[in-house]
């Protein structure tokens, strides 16, 4: 019997119908698993990337702190980032006290160059080593090139315990600018 002529062009047909069967379905099941692994691994960048740090942060119980005795207080809150959930980090220190009666708190960081300010018990001043710019109780400046005084920080009291809300201010300027 004659070899059909037409059966080799028949023969590629069909294997090429099925490779570009096979290659479609495994394209189908790659784009079937792929979407939800994505959508997955996406997901925390859709969400708000740090919860605590500009909130208000618990400072302890607001009777600690007594008239004219600032306390340096360490605020930690709880980061997180797009993957990762940190525990309790410090976000920053504020000096807290009473004056007048009043529960104040301010940012440790000295608004002229950033160093971190400490308090002089005997002579009731706020005082930063780097230029020895000084502040009063109230926060006043009372010498040194800080263009501003002290930054206070926003404080809350509930059921007797105090929070701050933490934030951080431009350097070297005379106006409070959050950066
Ligand atoms: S950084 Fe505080 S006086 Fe300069």
């Amino acid at each position: 019997m004659p070899k059909d002529k037409g059966q080799p062009v028949d023969d590629d047909g069909r294997r090429l119908f099925l490779k570009l069967g096979v290659h479609g379905l495994g394209a189908g099941v790659a784009a079937v698993t792929a979407g939800p692994a994505i959508a997955y691994l996406a997901y925390p960048l859709s969400q708000d990337p740090t919860t605590g740090g500009s909130g208000f942060i618990t400072a302890g119980r607001a009777d600690r702190f007594k008239e004219g005795e600032p306390v340096k207080v360490d605020l930690l809150s709880n980061k997180m980032d797009a993957w990762n959930r940190i525990e309790q980090v410090k976000v920053g220190s504020a000096w807290i006290l009473r004056h007048e009666g009043k529960l104040l708190a301010y940012s440790s960081v000295c608004p002229h160059l950033g160093c971190a300010v400490d308090y002089e018990a005997k002579d009731h001043k706020f005082k930063c080593p780097c230029h020895r710019s000084a502040f009063g109780l109230d926060g006043k400046i009372e010498d040194g090139p800080s263009p501003r005084p002290l930054d206070s920080l926003e404080v809350k009291e509930e059921s007797g315990v105090l929070a701050v809300q933490y934030l951080r201010f431009k350097q070297g300027v005379p106006d409070k600018h959050t950066v």
